[in-house]
């Protein structure tokens, strides 16, 4: 279309990308055998590129990816492995002009298997310091809890991050992994104790389940951002709230039809959410396994939804101003 252009050359802010969701299968493949990882022997997905390819354009639910994306990860051992694949993405994302990047990280699914905490965050530190010296970009991480992991094992996971959360070597504490039937109510000590440290928080709620979780999301949490977000619409007052409130949603389009929460992109609040003011970013998610990095996301919603210029302005204008940076560097950007 004619402002395909435009959605190039713009510079964009991404808040919702896992760095574990952006292992190409390439990499998996590579660091299984460097690292000596056995994979399912009983599934045929994982032998070769192709094939893994073919069953990421298969996924049925969220769930159908995570049982890829937890095996997928599994080959991540060393500090280098970790910092390979955050730079990977930094370089990608420097290619479609991400300027500034959000992004999460899943501790527990690597002290799960004995990966130590330490080994994941000073290769990730790494990666972040290499993007900004070769690429002036800058990025946050946000440590997320794995929802279908008990609470209170979820609170160890959040005390172990808090001291780097304190010094500002992690940025917010995110919420993951199975939507349903993992209410965010769940995690409210891990929450309440975080907002009493000023930690910026956030949580993916309104993916899979209906809007009640965005609602505890925000009024049990304590949460000014929510990921997903798709399912505002069923209920007006929240929806109104979020606009009134400036409650940043971060909406990952092509992730949200991988994983048949919509049909078709078409299908997303994106008209409803302008009209009403609800400030939103689009974002990737988990980048390898959908088919899309940042601006395959951008062109699909223009290809969807044909906006404005304006629209577009008001867009990347959102996603500056409510991003977790210090304001300098928000004055940088806009
Ligand atoms: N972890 C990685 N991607 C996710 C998604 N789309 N929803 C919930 N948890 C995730
Ligand atoms: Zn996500």
């Amino acid at each position: 279309g004619p402002l395909h252009d435009l959605l190039v050359d713009l510079p964009k802010v991404e808040h919702h990308m896992h760095l574990e969701g952006s292992l190409e299968p390439n990499l998996l493949l590579e660091l299984a055998k460097r690292n000596n990882i056995e994979l399912p022997k009983d599934d045929d997905a994982f032998s070769s590129v192709e094939s893994l390819l073919a069953r990421y354009s298969r996924f049925t639910s969220l769930d159908d990816f995570l049982h890829y994306y937890f095996i997928g990860m599994t080959t991540l051992i060393t500090e280098s492995d970790f910092e390979s694949l955050a730079y990977a993405y930094f370089q990608k994302a420097h290619s479609q002009r991400v300027v500034h990047a959000e992004v999460f990280f899943d501790p527990q699914a690597h002290t799960n298997r004995n990966v130590p905490y330490d080994t994941v965050l000073s290769g990730f530190k790494k990666a972040q310091a290499r993007a900004k010296t070769d690429f002036g970009m800058t990025s946050e991480l946000i440590v997320c809890l794995l929802r279908h992991i008990p609470p209170k094992d979820c609170h160890q996971a959040y005390l172990q991050a808090l001291p780097d959360l304190q010094s500002g070597k992690i940025s917010g504490l995110g919420l993951s992994s199975t939507e349903k039937g993992n209410h965010p109510s769940l995690f409210k000590e891990s929450y309440d104790d975080a907002k009493k440290h000023g930690i910026k928080l956030t949580a993916h709620a309104g993916e899979e389940a209906d809007v009640s979780y965005m609602a505890s999301a925000v009024d049990d949490l304590g949460c000014t951002r929510i990921d997903h977000g798709i399912k505002l619409p069923q209920d007006p007052e929240l929806l109104a709230r979020f606009a009134r409130d400036k409650i940043l949603v971060t909406m990952c389009p092509l992730s949200n039809v991988e994983l048949r929460c919509v049909k078709s992109i078409s299908e997303l609040p994106i008209r409803q959410y302008i009209d009403a003011r609800v400030p939103f970013s689009i974002n990737s998610d988990d980048p390898a396994y959908f088919g899309g990095y940042i601006q395959e996301n951008y062109c699909a919603v223009q290809k969807a939804f044909n906006l404005t210029v304006e629209e577009w302005a008001n867009i990347v204008t959102n996603s500056i101003t409510l991003s977790w940076c210090n304001e300098e560097r928000k004055d940088e950007m806009l």
